[in-house]
């Protein structure tokens, strides 16, 4: 069962690539999986192993500017909880704040601004379930310094130049870009990348007991008031992407190796009891097969992530 869930960014599908014996179920065939609509995002699950980990990565998010709300574009992350993943890797594209930051380089998550989690669009809002966490938690403590320092030491093995040890990520709704304005606020309270994603994503997995990474690909300068320059558009957006899809592919698959140590040590999460809530309906289960399940051989995780699902939909 996979130990690391890695979640693909804007243009950074490609980050399973360094995966290998992979087996990939499109979220066409997963029950109540919703589809990735925005260019540049996949839509696969894929299993395999990274650096010698048994993983899973998401190739293609949901997100919020597509109209799912807060509770699907988290769902992944829940699913990667039940199947026992103990750290989370969420990716993105980032448009740059910080005036020292340059187009391509990597911030490490350390903080965040997250507007629309602060006004009532926040994934953990409606009923709590215990087993996955608890009602109330802080989110002072989601950035550990060795998750930090896990993404410090592999930049530095790699000798790359354009790590950014640290950052506050603001996260905005999209799906337009920022006004100059709304930069400035932005950046006058402290952020230094913003981006339409991740935040959800980071907070469920800290609610449920697992270890976050988060990194921001900055793939544009934001424009602040009097600032002329290019406007921020998604196609300068995937360039970028582009341009460090093989490093950002390093970079995830050196973090995964610089773990091993950390995740012996890390106990299992608590299993999710998965029963609890087919009790509550009197048990009725869907048995529609997964065409690519069979094609695929049908893995274990893939199993319990249709388990998952049909759970998630009666729950
Ligand atoms: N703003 C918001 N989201 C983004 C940006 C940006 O400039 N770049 C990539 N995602």
């Amino acid at each position: 069962m996979p130990q690391v869930g890695i979640v693909c960014g804007s243009g950074l599908s490609g980050l399973s690539k360094a995966m290998t014996d992979t087996q990939v179920f499109n979220y066409d065939s997963i029950p109540g999986f919703p589809k990735v609509h925005v260019g540049g995002h996949v839509g696969e699950l894929v299993f395999g192993q990274l650096a010698g980990v048994p993983t899973v990565c998401m190739r293609g998010r949901f997100h919020f500017y597509e109209g799912h709300p807060m509770q699907k574009v988290v769902l992944g992350v829940r699913v990667m909880r039940c199947l026992g993943v103990k750290v989370i890797i969420v990716t993105n594209a980032a448009g740059g704040l910080n005036s020292s930051f340059n187009i391509g380089d990597v911030m490490c998550i350390t903080d965040h601004f997250a507007l629309p989690l602060m006004t009532g669009q926040h994934p953990l809002m409606g009923p709590n379930d215990d087993s996955l966490g608890p009602r109330f938690m802080p989110v002072s403590n989601a950035y550990s310094k060795e998750m930090q320092d896990t993404v410090v030491r592999a930049g530095k093995t790699l000798n790359y130049d354009f790590i950014r040890d640290h950052g506050c990520y603001g996260l905005v709704s999209g799906p337009s870009y920022e006004a100059p304005t709304e930069a400035k606020f932005l950046r006058t309270i402290g952020v230094d990348a913003v981006g339409m994603s991740t935040i959800p994503e980071i907070v469920t997995a800290h609610h449920c007991g697992m270890k976050v990474i988060g990194l921001s690909l900055i793939t544009n300068k934001v424009i602040l008031p009097g600032e002329t320059g290019t406007p921020a558009n998604h196609a300068e957006v995937l360039e970028t992407a582009d341009m460090r899809a093989a490093q950002m592919q390093a970079l995830v698959k050196e973090i995964v190796n610089g773990l091993k140590g950390e995740l012996q040590k890390m106990e299992d999460l608590p299993k999710i009891d998965l029963g609890a809530a087919k009790a509550k309906k009197g048990g009725k289960t869907s048995k529609k097969p997964v065409k690519a399940m069979k094609k695929a051989g049908a893995p274990k995780a893939m199993k319990k992530v249709k388990k998952v699902m049909k759970a998630m939909k009666r729950g």
